[in-house]
């Protein structure tokens, strides 16, 4: 260390709370800087870590979490799916999205939440985009595509969820049927007719990893079909910030968002969950962009939700 050096970071004390993310790889998260920014910015004694967890130690790892006093953890890509059974507790989201992205600690037991759905709608909010009732347009029908489809569902909208894989996207609009009575699901291929169809769309949302960094040049949009005006794109990939499905809905005159806002949200859900705290939106987005950049490096899910 020598005297230009300067620390920085939050103060960690005998008395600091500690909370992380698991994942495996993990050292492209940005969640860290995320979340310790935001402990920062309200004065809280928290930290968060990083955790490279092995899948195969996953089990070990979850014991530790209480033997540890954490009080609580994020869990990204490829730990989401393998925590459910190791919950004492689910909440519905997470149990019908089949996937945990955040434990709270509750004494000695472990709650199962997934804020990827409420950070996807907070986030959506946020543009000033009503999702109640909503005819909307799903592209995929991965594991990205559930927390999407079932945050659509609980607030009634009307989904048509296309994919490469028709049979899959008929499949998620069956199993999630059953989430809002008021909301309609049906599945149907990715094609340049299904999406020609789709005119009276006020939502778009693409979950699938297609234009993510490096393959930016690439869109799930076929360039022969128009995009519709009027239509709100949210694409799920943060890397590139710009992909080309949001330069064709743009180029169109529709409005696009991309993935980090819902990173941001979904962050907001965890960080409220376990402080309690209003948690500071703005500084979290801004630490994002810090460590992401413009057109950041990192690949497709650096922390929680987007891509
Ligand atoms: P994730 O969990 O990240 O969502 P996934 O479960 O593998 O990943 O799902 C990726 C989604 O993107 C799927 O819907 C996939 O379509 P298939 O079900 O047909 O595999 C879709 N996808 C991936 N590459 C694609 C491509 N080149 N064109 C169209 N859809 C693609």
């Amino acid at each position: 260390m020598n005297e230009t050096t300067t620390l920085s970071g939050p103060p960690i004390y005998g008395h600091t709370q500690v909370v992380g993310v698991i994942g495996w790889p993990i050292e492209h998260s940005v969640s860290p800087p995320m979340h310790n920014a935001a402990f920062q910015a309200l004065g809280l004694d928290w930290c968060y870590v990083p955790f490279a967890v092995r899948p195969e130690e996953l089990k070990e790892a979850i014991a530790g979490i209480t033997a540890l006093g954490l009080r609580g953890i994020n869990a990204t890509v490829p730990h989401k799916q393998a925590l459910l059974p190791l919950m004492d507790e689910l909440t519905t989201a997470a149990r019908t999205i089949g996937a945990v992205n955040t434990v709270l600690v509750q004494g000695k037991r472990l709650i199962g939440h997934n804020t990827d759905a409420q950070g996807f709608l907070r986030a959506l909010r946020e543009t000033g985009f009503d999702p109640e009732g909503c005819k909307a347009i799903v592209l995929g029908a991965g594991g990205a595509a559930r927390a999407i489809v079932y945050a659509l569902a609980s607030v009634g909208s009307q989904v048509t969820i296309l994919n490469r894989t028709p049979e899959r996207a008929k499949q998620l609009a069956a199993e999630f049927s059953q989430v809002n009575p008021k909301a309609s699901l049906q599945g149907g291929p990715l094609t340049p007719g299904a999406l020609a169809q789709a005119r009276g769309a006020q939502l778009i949302v693409n979950t699938t990893p297609v234009g993510m960094w490096p393959n930016t040049q690439e869109s799930p949009w076929p360039r022969e079909v128009s995009f519709p005006q009027g239509v709100l794109l949210f694409d799920l990939i943060y890397n590139p910030r710009e992909t080309r499905l949001m330069r064709q809905a743009r180029g169109a005159g529709a409005r696009a968002v991309d993935g980090l806002r819902m990173l941001v949200h979904q962050g907001a859900e965890a960080f409220e969950l376990w402080t309690g705290q209003s948690p500071p939106v703005e500084v979290m987005y801004q630490a994002c962009l810090a460590v992401l950049g413009g057109n950041g490096k990192n690949g497709k899910n650096g922390g929680n939700g987007g891509r």
